[in-house]
């Protein structure tokens, strides 16, 4: 048999997904709070807008970059509620955040480039950077500093072959925001060396209590490219819609990109999209205050049962401390919690070596899973 590249052959599978396949082996009900997944559907108006787009026959090739409609409300929603200055022609409509994050990468990227990205961080970047033949270079991301980064820890990880920094906020796995300040020194840092600053803002409506904000307003020299996603804000996972934005002049590099790729993405998915911009967003206001409450819930148990947290500032996660329960192994921990207390939860080394003695639960799970899921972690003491 002919062999596959040893990059897609080395790549290694997420480690939540061993967790989810740990969970359906065990053949009976648990407890999951170990995925992403939002709990709930797309607003009623985007699901018909896609149905009117299939009965009106739209489901034909559609320009690369995205339909001009939905680029349009990209760039009012882009310069309305992230305070970029970028126009349509700024912007190409991507498979979901995911693949605006593979189609940035491989327009910068090449075999033996490297690419800074966080640790703890979201698994699919050192996945992406390392299916594209470049080396991920992790950089820490510490307690002590509340998992923000530091720009002395970036600047000593830069060499002449780094070509591009991964930025997440809000922060899968860790809620974290990065405050304004640090954004801005971020975007100084990718300017001073030269290189990409890769934002990828696919929970930007999801943040409690403080602002998010986006690199690209501090950009004055072309180096940031921004991925957003419908499928957090509006509960369209499966839908797979996203979109890349970038310095002026980049983006018909991008969207010529999508041809070998997907050639463009789905015209009813587009339709949707559109409904779910220009519509009514009450239904994001609602998701995001209930997963303001779970958050509450969570932390409150949380204190309860006495296991230390990162308080969430943005998106759906809560980073818990579990170092005083896991004995140094928390993937072994989690298997544990699963077999013996039916309890998925997503282990911190998931997210990079980081992650040793934290783990993450999802606030995609419901109230009632989140209040017995905390107090079963109680009972493995
Ligand atoms: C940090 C982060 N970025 C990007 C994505 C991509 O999501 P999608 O491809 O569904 O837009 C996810 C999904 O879980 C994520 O957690």
């Amino acid at each position: 048999m002919p062999l596959v590249t040893p990059a897609a052959d080395t790549m290694p599978r997420s480690g939540i997904r061993r967790v989810m396949d740990a969970a359906w082996a065990l053949g009976k009900p648990f407890i999951g709070m170990h995925v992403g997944e939002p709990s709930f559907t797309p607003p009623d108006h985007v699901i018909r807008a896609a149905e009117e787009a299939y009965e009106r026959g739209d489901t034909h090739y559609v320009p690369n970059a995205g339909v001009p409609a939905l680029q349009a409300a990209l760039a009012q929603k882009i310069r309305e509620q992230n305070g970029i200055d970028a126009d349509a022609t700024q912007i190409v409509v991507s498979a979901g955040g995911a693949q605006a994050l593979h189609l940035a990468l491989s327009m910068i990227i090449a075999s033996g480039d490297e690419v800074l990205i966080p640790d703890p961080g979201w698994p699919n970047y050192a996945m992406a950077v390392g299916l594209l033949q470049a080396t991920p270079v992790r950089y820490p991301l510490k307690p002590e500093r509340g998992f923000i980064p530091e720009i002395a820890d970036l600047e000593a990880l830069v060499t002449p072959a780094t070509k591009v920094i991964i930025v997440n906020s809000p922060s899968n796995p860790l809620g974290t925001v990065i405050p304004g300040e640090v954004i801005e020194e971020l975007v100084r840092f990718a300017e001073r060396h030269d290189i990409w600053l890769l934002s990828d803002e696919c929970y930007d409506a999801l943040t409690y209590g403080v602002e998010h904000v986006s690199p690209a307003r501090f950009d004055t020299k072309g180096v940031v490219l921004s991925a957003f996603s419908f499928s957090k804000t509006y509960a369209m996972t499966g839908v797979r819609v996203g979109y890349l934005v970038t310095p002026k002049g980049v983006a018909p590099i991008a969207a010529k990109l999508q041809e070998p790729m997907v050639a463009c993405v789905n015209a009813p998915a587009q339709a949707a999209a559109i409904a779910a911009l220009t519509g009514p967003q009450d239904q994001v206001a609602f998701m995001r205050d209930t997963y303001a409450s779970r958050r509450e819930l969570a932390m409150r148990k949380l204190t309860e049962i006495g296991v230390p947290f990162i308080e969430p500032r943005g998106a759906f996660y809560i980073w818990i401390d579990v170092s005083a329960l896991t004995g140094g192994d928390v993937e072994e921990w989690a298997v544990r919690l699963l077999t013996e207390h039916q309890v998925a939860i997503a282990p911190g080394t998931a997210f990079g070596a980081g992650g040793e003695g934290w783990a993450r639960l999802s606030l995609a799970a419901d109230s009632d899973d989140i209040a017995r899921g905390i107090e079963r972690i109680g009972e493995m003491r």
